[in-house]
């Protein structure tokens, strides 16, 4: 096929869902946001940021969620430890960031090195801060109903803005999630139920993969493991939100995805990168901008 015909049946069988123009909108608004805090309440939300080591993918995300800050207008500072740090001395900096008021969101970057406990970690950010969503109480909240949605994942977030603003239906779907991370599996599947979805949730232990992936309407992968879904695995005309993010040894980032045989299968597909990884950032920021209104009483 031609490159303007193959173009056209591109734009005819496949909706690119496009994370970077979505995310690029949101920001948009909440650097309005920001500025009207500043300008009425003279409230400057800040994000306090913990990173333990170097690993190169919790770099990129750090610098994607800094840039995201610096466009938004929310201030970012950053504490970057050695991997030989004790659990003690992360919950000690996490401790002074809860009491410290200039800080209005904290975000320790996962995941951390094996010898820190990292529930301990968790269990000492003030729900208030939480902009990740990770607090027993926060999920908790989340996981009642979306009424009680306040600080939830970014993750999971991200992905029922990018449904909500093409329009996708969630209530009665046959949604199907690969992956049951606490991160991103477990809480995108209660999520979806609130809003009244068919949920199965699939991981590793599954026996037979496809024969849950063939009949989702949407099918949510967060697994980590390139070319896991083929296109024998998706239900034509379905939707797949592909959440993982894989660099290969040519140093490429793919998904769990195998996007070039599903894309032409599917009504809308999510690319990595440039999918589900921008509106993650996306909801971080307007988590950070609620946690800030809510602790002045803002509405
Ligand atoms: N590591 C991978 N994803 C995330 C995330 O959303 N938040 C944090 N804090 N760490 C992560």
């Amino acid at each position: 096929m031609g490159g303007l015909k193959s173009f056209i049946f591109f734009i005819i069988f496949m909706a690119l869902m496009d994370g970077r123009k979505v995310s690029k909108e949101i920001l948009l608004n909440l650097e309005k946001e920001v500025n009207k805090l500043h300008d009425q309440y003279h409230v400057h939300p800040k994000l306090g940021v913990i990173l333990v080591g170097r690993d190169p993918a919790s770099l990129s995300y750090i610098k994607q969620k800094q840039k995201a800050c610096a466009k938004t207008g929310i201030e970012w500072e950053q504490f970057t430890y050695n991997t030989d740090v004790s659990t003690e001395e992360i919950i000690e900096k996490v401790k002074e960031l809860n009491e410290d008021e200039k800080f209005h969101g904290i975000l320790v970057q996962l995941p951390l090195p094996e010898k820190i406990y990292t529930p301990d970690v968790i269990r000492a950010i003030d729900p208030k801060k939480d902009v990740d969503g990770f607090t027993a109480y926060n999920l908790g909240k989340m996981f009642l109903s979306t009424k009680f949605e306040h600080l939830a994942p970014c993750t999971p977030m991200g992905v029922i803005k990018f449904l909500e603003y093409y329009k996708i239906p969630i209530e009665g779907q046959d949604i199907v999630v690969v992956g049951h991370s606490n991160l991103v599996g477990k809480p995108l599947a209660a999520m979806f139920l609130n809003r009244n979805a068919t949920v199965t949730v699939c991981h590793i232990h599954t026996k037979d993969l496809s024969s849950h992936t063939k009949n989702a309407d949407i099918l949510c992968v967060a697994v980590g493991k390139p070319n896991l879904i083929t296109a024998n695995m998706v239900k034509d005309d379905s939707v797949v939100i592909d959440i993982g993010i894989n660099r290969l040894e040519d140093g490429k980032l793919v998904g769990d995805v195998d996007f070039e045989s599903i894309k032409d299968k599917v009504k809308y597909i999510t690319p990595v990168p440039g999918g589900a990884g921008p509106m993650t950032v996306a909801c971080l920021m307007e988590n950070t901008i609620k946690a800030a209104k809510r602790i002045h009483n803002i509405l």
